[in-house]
């Protein structure tokens, strides 16, 4: 039940420290162990690569949690579209994994791939809230999101669930291969402080909502950049915005723009720049630079330690291997506040359907 909310969108923004308590919970002890299959530990960790197949939002949530993977377990993680995987099979390596995200666990392309991955006879894992969901009960092995019901159309706390329990998967999967990078990573603190900071940026709407109104009003597109994860949840943001505020919006990798984008840049474009990666963040303030000397309004959201006075909407320090999980929440409410100043219905954009049952 939506409760005193107007949308479930806002609600489930508004869970997302809970859920990552409760992941925490559920997963890993006081002392940092975690607490997943050892049979799915033992047969992920032995395979040469994991394949993520996803749609959507989960698949946006998939790139950031390969980088996860990648630096914790050290195994090579590809991710693939769903759509695109059932019908242009990639090469595959040796012995390959497959990892499915999905919220629902309904999503008809994703099946349709494990249906193949089950011929072939290849180990998969599906992560998802549902808990008997069609790919959860096909798939050799299941972990839940423990996000609690998630209506509205547009997904929120799924997406950061979603990384969350990689993150968890990625540590687990470190720890069996004996790797000091994970088991040095405590992530019971780490998700604490996550929680407690989504908690500090919700607690900004109302400095969103001015900022929506002062950047996005009247827009018909906008374009969000970052590098590294900045970029993954770039393109997470850009979604989020196109799906139920109808602004044509785009996620690029920011070195890419000037590639023919920056083409597009008018007088008042919005651009809003992500900024939580140490190495690549002065870069990013460098596109920013380019695009606003074309005339592009331009919005920094940057984590505090790489902020400038001049940024608009400024993060508390999380762990960088962890700061989607934060930089994604004001840009879930940028798409909730833009939707709402044009009076559509937040919770049901038109065309869309909660779970894509369909191909
Ligand atoms: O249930 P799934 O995670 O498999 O759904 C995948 C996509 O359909 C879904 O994430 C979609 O992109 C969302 N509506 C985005 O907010």
């Amino acid at each position: 039940e939506k409760g005193t909310y107007p949308y479930y969108m806002l609600k489930e923004v508004d869970e997302q420290p809970a859920v990552m308590r409760k992941i925490s919970q559920a997963y890993l002890s006081q002392q940092g162990d975690c607490q997943i299959d050892e049979a799915l530990l033992k047969e992920m960790s032995s395979s040469d690569r994991i394949y993520i197949i996803a749609c959507g939002t989960s698949s946006h949530a998939g790139w950031v949690g390969k980088k996860i993977i990648e630096t914790l377990a050290n195994i090579p993680v590809e991710i693939h579209l769903s759509s695109e995987f059932g019908y242009n099979m990639p090469l595959l390596s040796e012995k390959p994994f497959f990892l499915f995200l999905s919220q629902s666990g309904e999503t008809a392309d994703s099946r349709q791939v494990l249906v193949k991955i089950n011929e072939l006879t290849y180990p998969s894992l599906t992560i998802t809230n549902v808990a008997g969901s069609t790919l959860s009960r096909e798939a050799t092995y299941t972990l839940l999101l423990h996000a609690g019901p998630e209506i509205a159309v547009a997904s929120t706390k799924a997406y950061t669930a979603q990384i969350a329990v990689l993150a968890v998967l990625a540590k687990a999967l470190g720890q069996q291969k004996n790797r000091l990078v994970a088991k040095e990573f405590n992530l019971v603190h780490e998700l604490g402080l996550i929680a407690t900071s989504m908690e500090s940026v919700i607690s900004e709407k109302e400095l969103i909502q001015q900022l929506v109104t002062a950047y996005l009003t009247d827009t018909r597109n906008a374009f969000y950049i970052g590098r590294g994860v900045d970029y993954y949840v770039s393109m997470e943001a850009a979604l989020k915005l196109k799906e139920i505020s109808y602004i044509q919006a785009e996620g690029f990798a920011a070195g890419e723009l000037k590639h023919g984008t920056i083409a597009l840049i008018e007088e008042g474009t919005p651009v809003l720049g992500i900024i939580t990666d140490e190495i690549t963040g002065s870069h990013t303030r460098g596109n920013l630079k380019e695009v606003e000397s074309r005339g592009a309004h331009t919005l920094v959201i940057a984590s505090e330690g790489l902020a400038r006075p001049t940024d608009q909407l400024i993060l508390p320090n999380v762990h960088p291997l962890l700061s989607a999980l934060l930089s994604v929440v004001p840009t879930q409410l940028i798409a909730y506040y833009a939707t709402l100043q044009r009076g559509y219905d937040v919770d049901k954009p038109r065309n869309l359907a909660k779970s894509v049952t369909v191909e």
